[in-house]
């Protein structure tokens, strides 16, 4: 280990996904062929009238300044109004605090609830983000093992397996990232209520919260579990709904106390989000749903062909995903397979055959705790979607 870098910081695993994405992004500058599987992204511009509100706010001084640490109150009413709007959920604004993206929000809710030696419950497959965010805390990530017959969807039964003395905090998201499951609404209060039983806070990721498809339903956990009364944490952001990844706006909404203790952290770490962002962030989240619901159908639509032609490559199953913009195919059958004169003996090794040899960007499973995975997001062209699988068949057919 470095001496010239914190203990802490040198026991911190970099983003896979973003890894992943930047090599790829990378030999694409370089002039390779590549197509990225890797990034989270829609691949939809930010639509037009958010663009603007924008644009318009660059020219008013009012948005040269600081804002208030917790957000600009016109966006904190936003959120409270769309959380009403979208989930039934009843908070106040003072109950917002505006962050840097949702990665941001998730990092510094694990920050004001947990302490060192908590136990914070994650079920695998997990998005990269959330052990690494954990350990950064002090505390302490438990992964839990959820199955693959159950499409991922972890049970109470699992999480009481993992339950420890120890256990303080639940981390809880549907759509899922990376396997694009859906919990069912009773499941999901069932699960709120079992963590009430035993005192354990709840955050809520509900960042892909409008990409269900199917007869998938997103429920907000505390509203259908009301018994967890005020040990919740909802996350949320304007990036994957609205094509906002690069304008990083996001949210975490919780109990007066936990919120003071955010604010007050945020206050001395980043200071307000930028005020054209958040100002966008206004339009987005008071304006109608019809560009989230074009860029939904389009998901669906690739999230089928993707399916498909995932499962015509010889040795590699998926089951369908039901939200998020994710696939997360079983590629096992191909380890210790000769493809191109290459033998992968893990999900890792073989994304790494697939980027030199067909140029192709995935992102193994061994980045979401479960290695014998692929994560491919389907948030990129229909021609580009399909000419890489046809180049993966073609490499795995030619053996
Ligand atoms: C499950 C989940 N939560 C939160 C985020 C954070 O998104 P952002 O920081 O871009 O708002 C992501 C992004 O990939 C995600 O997949």
């Amino acid at each position: 280990m470095s001496d010239r870098v914190s203990h802490l910081l040198a026991g911190l695993a970099p983003s896979a996904t973003l890894a992943v994405d930047a090599k790829a992004k990378a030999l694409k500058a370089a002039g390779e062929p590549v197509i990225g599987y890797g990034a989270g992204e829609p691949d939809f511009p930010t639509p037009a009238h958010i663009v603007e509100a924008a644009a318009k706010a660059c020219y008013d001084p009012v948005n040269y300044k600081y804002t208030p640490t917790a957000g600009i109150p016109e966006l904190r009413e936003a959120v409270a109004f769309k959380s009403k709007r979208d989930s039934g959920l009843d908070v106040a604004a003072s109950q917002v605090l505006i962050t840097n993206g949702g990665k941001h929000a998730v990092a510094t809710a694990f920050m004001s609830v947990l302490n060192p030696g908590d136990e914070v419950l994650i079920p695998a497959p997990y998005w990269t983000t959330y052990p690494e965010a954990v350990y950064l805390t002090g505390a302490t990530p438990v992964a839990v093992a959820t199955s693959a017959a159950h499409g991922f969807r972890v049970t109470v039964e699992e999480l009481e397996r993992a339950r420890t003395p120890k256990t303080t905090m639940l981390v809880f998201v549907s759509p899922s990232n990376p396997t694009g499951a859906v919990v069912a609404p009773e499941d999901v209060a069932a699960i709120g209520r079992w963590a009430a039983e035993h005192n354990i806070w709840v955050l809520c990721d509900e960042i892909y919260e409008h990409l269900v498809y199917g007869s998938a339903q997103h429920v907000s956990m505390p509203v259908v579990a009301p018994e967890l009364a005020d040990r919740w944490i909802v996350v949320n952001g304007v990036a994957k709904t609205y094509a906002m990844t690069g304008w990083r706006v996001g949210w975490m909404i919780a109990a007066p106390d936990v919120l003071n203790a955010a604010v007050n952290y945020q206050s001395q770490t980043t200071s307000n989000i930028s005020n054209i962002s958040q100002r966008a962030a206004v339009a987005a989240l008071t304006g109608d749903l019809e560009a989230v619901e074009m860029m939904r159908h389009a998901f669906d639509r690739r999230r089928q062909l993707m399916t498909s032609m995932l499962n015509d490559i010889d040795g590699v199953t998926c089951a369908e995903p039901e939200g998020a913009f994710y696939a997360f195919p079983d590629v096992s059958a191909l380890l210790g397979r000769s493809l191109g004169g290459r033998v992968a003996t893990s999900s890792a090794e073989l994304a790494t055959t697939l980027l030199e040899t067909i140029k192709i960007a995935v992102v193994p499973g061994e980045a979401f705790g479960s290695p014998g995975y692929f994560r491919l997001s389907y948030a990129l062209g229909d021609e580009d979607l399909r000419e890489g699988l046809e180049r993966w068949a073609r490499f795995v057919a030619a053996g």
